[in-house]
């Protein structure tokens, strides 16, 4: 097994790339081939092996998992890869982070130390992991209760944001520079995604030690297209909060980061998450916004009826973002794509106008409500139920809770307001049956 033929093309592609380290792509499908060469190689304990090229560091992870190997000199092939992955620039708040198939980011740090209780508890150990400390779960102890702890004292004191916030990438296909989006907290979304990432990862690895290599490859989705549908990483928020209720969270944290999990649990895991515009390649907005009055009345639901076929994964979403902003710009003479939020069949929000500007969705009403378009044509079918359950369970009770929507909403289709087909027969049928529909 460690002499097949494509460990030998592995080990020649990781070899190769060493060379070329600084360009490494920051992307888990960077990931794959170095823990499949430390698997190769037997490497005992990756998990480990991260944390002592500056992993998860902090007193908690410390004295949860116990010290990290010494690092060896010089530093074998495989592990320069992942320490570079690890290391784009140690000064900034998103080092270590790397871009899933999905669109979303995901730090390693928290994720490695998740996956390293996971393996810990799957070979029975003992020892400090989850002895002195049996009030305290281990698991999500060293992926998000000191982070979430810390970040909320340091917001407190310097009274500035606890979470968030999200980030873009300067190439989605070679990702090397990552930018947040605004000041960094102590949890931004990175940090946030390889918690619950590493708290799911090591659940599934305590019940069934699998490599890593084919774990990550599952779970992120990389190399199986769109074939096999949704990649598992665009339902953690939906999976990590059936795993976790807010009380299990709480428990985990002293009195001061009660508000934490309160607050973790509504902007990471009631909430659905959205792309941002510099992720799916927006032009600039042309001319000046003009800013909405929230909360705002209503919700218009629509069909963007072309691009006629739901788009299922992060590319093809991605594509057809732009493809309508061009069209709506250009061919319209519109500033900026008409919708305020675009929903693809790939689990994720896409972020249009957003939740401050007015939008050019629903003529005359532009100022009343915002407009979620489903990406496709539905006249005669609907959307997957996962991607109903995204506007309906989760964007807009969120929205309501965060303000930019009234309490007492109002719900229509586009074709209540303006003589159009639109959002389509069939997904017309089924709004009317959502909380708010008049
Ligand atoms: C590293 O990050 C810091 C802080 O974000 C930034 O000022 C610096 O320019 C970055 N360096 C490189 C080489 O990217
Ligand atoms: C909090 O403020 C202190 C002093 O102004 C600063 O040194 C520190 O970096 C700040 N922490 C964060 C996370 O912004
Ligand atoms: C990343 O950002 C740094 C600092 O802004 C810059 O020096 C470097 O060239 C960038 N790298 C790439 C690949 O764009
Ligand atoms: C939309 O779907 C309807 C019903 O299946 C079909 O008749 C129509 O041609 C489709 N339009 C486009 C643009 O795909
Ligand atoms: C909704 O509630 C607000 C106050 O919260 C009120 O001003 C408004 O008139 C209500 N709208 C409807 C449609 O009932
Ligand atoms: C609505 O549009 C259709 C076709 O575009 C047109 O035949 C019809 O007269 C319009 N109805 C009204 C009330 O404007």
């Amino acid at each position: 097994m460690c002499c097949s033929a494509a460990a030998v093309l592995l080990l020649l592609v990781v070899l190769s790339a060493r060379t070329q380290a600084a360009l490494l792509p920051h992307h888990i499908s960077s990931l794959i081939p170095i823990l499949q060469s430390l698997e190769a190689d037997g490497t005992p304990d990756i998990p480990s092996l991260v944390r002592s090229l500056g992993g998860c560091g902090t007193p908690v992870c410390h004295t949860l998992l116990g010290d990290p190997p010494p690092t060896p000199t010089p530093i074998p092939e495989p592990w320069a890869l992942l320490a570079h992955l690890l290391h784009p620039n140690a000064t900034a708040a998103e080092r270590g982070a790397l871009l899933a198939p999905d669109g979303s980011t995901v730090a390693l740090a928290p994720l490695f130390a998740g996956v390293e209780v996971g393996l810990k508890r799957a070979a029975g150990r003992s020892g400090p992991i989850d002895q002195p400390y049996a009030s305290l779960d281990a698991l999500y102890a060293v992926t998000i209760t000191e982070a979430l702890g810390t970040s909320f004292l340091v917001a407190r004191v310097n009274g500035t944001a606890a979470l968030g916030p999200d980030g873009c990438w300067d190439d989605v296909d070679n990702p090397q520079n990552f930018t947040l989006l605004g000041p960094p907290s102590l949890v931004p979304h990175a940090v946030a995604n390889g918690a619950m990432d590493g708290v799911l990862l090591g659940t599934r690895l305590a019940e069934d030690p699998i490599p890593l290599s084919v774990l990550f490859r599952r779970y992120y989705g990389v190399d199986n297209g769109i074939a096999r549908g949704w990649p598992h990483s665009s339902r953690r928020r939906r999976d990590f909060g059936a795993l976790t209720a807010v009380g299990k969270l709480e428990e985990e944290e002293a009195d001061i980061a009660r508000r934490a999990a309160r607050e973790f649990m509504e902007v990471y895991v009631e909430c659905p998450a959205i792309i941002p515009r510099c992720m799916w390649g927006a032009r600039p907005y042309r001319g000046t916004p003009r800013p909405l009055s929230p909360p705002l009345g209503s919700i218009y639901i629509h069909h963007t009826f072309v691009p006629s076929a739901p788009c299922r994964s992060f590319t093809a979403c991605a594509r057809d973002m732009r493809s309508m902003q061009r069209f709506h710009q250009d061919t319209r003479g519109w500033d900026d794509i008409g919708y305020s939020f675009v929903v693809g069949s790939d689990g994720y929000l896409y972020q249009g106008r957003g939740w401050r500007w007015v939008g050019a969705h629903t003529r005359g009403h532009n100022t009343k409500g915002y407009g979620v378009g489903y990406v496709g044509n539905f006249s005669a079918s609907l959307p997957d139920p996962e991607a109903i359950a995204l506007v309906r369970d989760g964007l807009i009770p969120c929205a309501v809770r965060a303000g930019w929507l009234h309490q007492n909403y109002t719900l229509h289709g586009h074709r209540q307001m303006v003589n159009t087909s639109c959002p389509g027969d069939a997904l017309f049928q089924e709004i009317q049956t959502w909380h708010g529909f008049k």
